[in-house]
């Protein structure tokens, strides 16, 4: 068991791809180190500010009117250096200078892998949470920006569908997720898409010409192709030339792209942001480190971190087999 410990200092930070809840995050974090007398330091820019001991006193007047604003104010950066030995390095000596006892990382698995490192070699407490539109982290039901990220994609397929039933035209909508399907899973179902195209399952090329063919000679005026950025098939232009290729039907590719990580995050994402938030908080003056915070079921859970970044979160099996009954 943890025993209650005196953290007195904690600091902050958001790195990675940012996250739409990344605020609402922060200003828990502000506002129940406040309350429990910690003092809370923000690190600009992620990793690559913390090695360049780029901080910010942060008070509960500091978070105010936040909560709905997209994107992170401490600002995020990809940091090559944080992979290496020097760099974490810098960044304990760092985090010693500014006499910081606790530190917590907002991202996703490259934020829990620096993160790891930074544990292995210090005696900072640290905990993690997850925060991706991807979805891709062991150990949480949700990341924040993931319910903002499908909803955003899911307003902008319900107006191509529009113009997709008027011209009967296919369309290859191009949604985020460079390794996994959960954004492409969610938003397909939700969008009610004839397929869905994710790194999970293997994309095969005529079954999805027959599946098309034949729902245009049962009536259908549309059809709706969800891809994950990064399925196997090469990418969503190269699948539909391949279609046209065998079809030849006249087709567009719309790629989502950025506007998905952008926008004020939806209320679960702040709801979720705010109690990750205030537990991570919690979780280091209890002494422990080493964690992800997460939810899984409506219960906040720790995850080791090593296991967060080990282990394969496990897309929902149901929703692909509803998918295929759905989508005839
Ligand atoms: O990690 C989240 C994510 O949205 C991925 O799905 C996407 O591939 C990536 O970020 C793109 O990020 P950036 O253009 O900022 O490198």
């Amino acid at each position: 068991m943890a025993k209650k410990n005196s953290i007195k200092r904690i600091a902050v930070l958001t790195s990675g791809g940012d996250a739409p809840g990344m605020n609402a995050c922060i200003r828990a974090i502000v506002r129940r180190g406040a309350a429990c007398k910690c003092g809370i330091v923000g690190v600009r820019r992620g990793y690559a500010g913390l090695l360049e001991r780029d901080t910010v006193i942060l008070d509960p007047r500091t978070v105010a009117n936040i909560i709905q604003r997209g994107g992170t104010f401490l600002e995020t950066a990809r940091c090559e250096e944080m992979k290496t030995a020097e760099g974490i390095k810098k960044a304990i000596w760092n985090l010693h200078q500014e006499n910081i006892e606790g530190l917590i990382t907002i991202g996703g698995d490259g934020t829990f892998r620096g993160a790891m490192a930074l544990v292995d070699a210090s005696d900072i407490q640290l905990i993690g949470i997850p925060g991706t539109i991807d979805n891709d982290i062991y150990g949480t039901d949700y990341a924040i920006g993931f319910d903002t990220a499908i909803n955003t994609a899911l307003n902008a397929i319900d107006k191509i569908r529009d113009t997709a039933g008027s011209l009967q035209r296919p369309f290859f909508i191009e949604v985020m997720g460079k390794d996994r399907g959960f954004i492409a899973l969610d938003v397909g179902i939700a969008g009610g898409a004839d397929s869905i195209l994710i790194p999970e399952t293997k994309t095969k090329i005529e079954e999805l010409c027959s599946n098309m063919e034949r729902n245009f000679r049962k009536g259908k005026r549309s059809c709706i192709v969800v891809v994950a950025e990064g399925d196997e098939a090469g990418g969503v232009f190269a699948i539909a030339q391949q279609v046209w290729e065998r079809l030849k039907r006249d087709y567009r590719v719309c790629v989502l792209g950025h506007i998905q990580r952008g926008g004020s995050p939806t209320a679960r994402d702040r709801i979720l942001a705010s109690k990750l938030g205030a537990a991570a908080v919690d979780a280091l003056i209890e002494g422990k480190s080493g964690y992800m915070i997460g939810e899984l079921n409506g219960e906040i859970a720790l995850t080791p971190l090593k296991e967060t970044c080990e282990r394969k979160k496990e897309l929902d099996n149901n929703l692909l087999q509803l998918m295929a009954v759905l989508a005839t």
